[in-house]
């Protein structure tokens, strides 16, 4: 499974990076304006820490605006996927930018019809939100996993990016159904690495290391 970080934090990007937890990056307009930055200067400077793909959003509503938008975006790096949300609009910028070979995003996407339609508008991802689901009572897992049938049932390439990814047990979850790609927090990538047993074995051995009286160094 391919990791890619949620934010748009560059510090945050740089620590994951140095350890191999980074296989891409996704931003949103709200992870833009979390960061303080100008959208092109930030991307730019993701786009030369990252060699994967960096999901940059467009935010216009019509397609000929998105396609633009998209343009400029596109523009920055060559490891730039050019983020649409899931609208008839949207489907219609996929097309167009899936056309000339340009790597394409679909975001908010909330149900495998969605999905279904963005892989056929030649989406390289779609994003399908696990988190924003689980808020409204609606099981986010469960459209990871129909939508990794649908795609296998028809051998439809566009990688499945599971995104609003809130917990170590989404991560999990994700990565048993066989979604391509999750993205989530650095917060949320740094927490799968704690484990209650491992803290307390921890603690026990350091215990039983300092009644040795020994040392290694
Ligand atoms: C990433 O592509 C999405 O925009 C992001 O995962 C949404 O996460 P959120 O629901 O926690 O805002």
């Amino acid at each position: 499974m391919k990791f890619f970080v949620d934010t748009a934090d560059i510090a945050a990007i740089k620590e994951l990076h140095a350890l191999g937890m980074v296989d891409g990056v996704t931003t949103n307009p709200s992870l833009i304006l979390k960061s303080g930055r100008n959208i092109l200067e930030v991307t730019k400077e993701i786009c030369d820490l990252v060699e994967g793909p960096v999901s940059a959003e467009v935010v216009a509503t019509e397609a000929k605006d998105m396609i633009a938008e998209g343009m400029k975006l596109s523009a920055i790096a060559d490891n730039i996927a050019i983020k649409v949300p899931l609208t008839w609009a949207g489907l219609t910028a996929c097309k167009a930018f899936a056309s000339e070979g340009k790597m394409v995003n679909v975001t908010l996407c909330f149900s495998a019809g969605q999905a279904l339609l963005a892989a056929k508008a030649g989406a390289a991802f779609i994003s399908p939100f696990v988190g924003r689901l689980d808020d409204n009572g609606i099981d986010g897992c469960e459209l990871i996993n129909d939508i990794r049938t649908i795609y296998d049932n028809y051998d439809f390439q566009t990688e499945i990016l599971a995104a609003s990814v809130r917990t170590v047990n989404h991560a999990i979850e994700c990565a048993r159904i066989g979604a391509d790609v999750m993205t989530a927090p650095p917060a949320v990538i740094k927490a799968m690495a704690n484990h209650i047993l491992t803290d307390k074995g921890l603690e026990q051995f350091n215990k039983d290391w300092a009644a040795t009286g020994q040392s290694i160094l």
